[in-house]
């Protein structure tokens, strides 16, 4: 069965950016002019995939908002004659037919993708935190949908951290079978990294069969009282297999203040419009004294 969904888990609170998401859901954070939450859902789209289900909360409006048709702001610019930036507006809102469902309470990640199974249904699916952005040559959901296509199971993109860095992921234990994929034996949560089992760590992109849902009702709630969906993978392996892609990409996880700096810092420097006045600030910054 082809893979047609994607599930967007983004009703967390993001307690890490306090008070910045008191009101404003860090997945609207912008990098540079675009919030976080548009690169995601582009990534979808590249991958072929236009259903899109947003799993909020009740403090998330403003992404239906992004996606909803302002009319408004649309005859605002037009009388303005600003074209350029209509063109662009009304692109974003006719871009996906998106579906919003309420996780009523935020019982972790495990839950929240349970709680879209009524929309997804019994077929494969994508799921893409909508707090990590991953920029590639090659778009990776669709290199994890053509393993899911000659393999049939569930399929989880890892990418290779330093050493000292394992203690911030999921990493995966597992066995190479062929160029950058992988069988998964087990999936330890953050551990040190003399104990972990590989520099192999999760990147926020999963492809699940169906079966996920079983496994997310039983899982009981794990770190923190949530339903993590690091545990129910495991019920799943259980069962059947599942797979590790090897990605090359580079991943953003937005969701932290340092790691929400860097991806500005480095999408700015990508940006020709910006780079160069950006690289001359930070040598101001590096050479004079600023007093700060
Ligand atoms: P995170 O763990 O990064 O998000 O989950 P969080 O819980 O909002 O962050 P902190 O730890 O409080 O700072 C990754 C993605 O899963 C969503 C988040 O919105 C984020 O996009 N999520 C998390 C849910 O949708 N529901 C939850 O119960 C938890």
């Amino acid at each position: 069965m082809e893979v047609r969904k994607a599930v967007l888990p983004v009703a967390g609170w993001g307690t890490r950016f306090l008070p910045a998401t008191k009101a404003m859901p860090k997945e609207m954070f912008p990098v540079i002019d675009k919030p976080v939450i548009q690169f995601i859902v582009e990534e979808c789209l590249e991958a072929g995939i236009d259903n899109i289900i947003f799993v909020t909360g009740r403090h998330k409006r403003p992404i239906e908002h992004h996606f909803d048709i302002n009319t408004d702001l649309e005859k605002h610019l037009e009388q303005c004659g600003k074209t350029t930036l209509l063109k662009n507006i009304m692109e974003i809102s006719r871009l996906v037919n998106p579906i919003y469902i309420r996780q009523k309470e935020q019982l972790g990640l495990g839950h929240a993708v349970l709680v879209a199974e009524p929309t997804v249904g019994y077929e494969p699916f994508i799921v893409c935190l909508g707090d990590v952005i991953v920029k590639d040559e090659d778009n990776v959901l669709s290199k994890m949908m053509e393993v899911y296509r000659r393999f049939g199971k569930s399929v989880i993109a890892v990418f290779e951290v330093e050493e000292k860095e394992v203690s911030k992921y999921g990493i995966v234990d597992c066995r190479h079978i062929e160029k950058d994929i992988y069988i998964i034996d087990d999936l330890v949560e953050k551990p040190k990294p003399e104990e972990a089992p590989s520099r192999l760590a999760i990147v926020g992109r999963y492809l699940f069969t169906p079966k996920i849902f079983d496994k997310l009702k039983v899982t009981p709630p794990g770190k923190g009282g949530e339903i993590q969906l690091t545990d129910a993978v495991k019920l799943l392996l259980e069962e059947e297999a599942v797979y590790a892609i090897k990605i090359n990409s580079r991943v953003y996880d937005t969701g932290t203040p340092m790691g929400y700096l860097q991806t500005m810092i480095e999408f700015a420097l990508q940006r020709e419009d910006l780079r160069e006045g950006l690289i001359r600030y930070m040598r101001s910054l590096m050479i004079e004294p600023t007093g700060v």
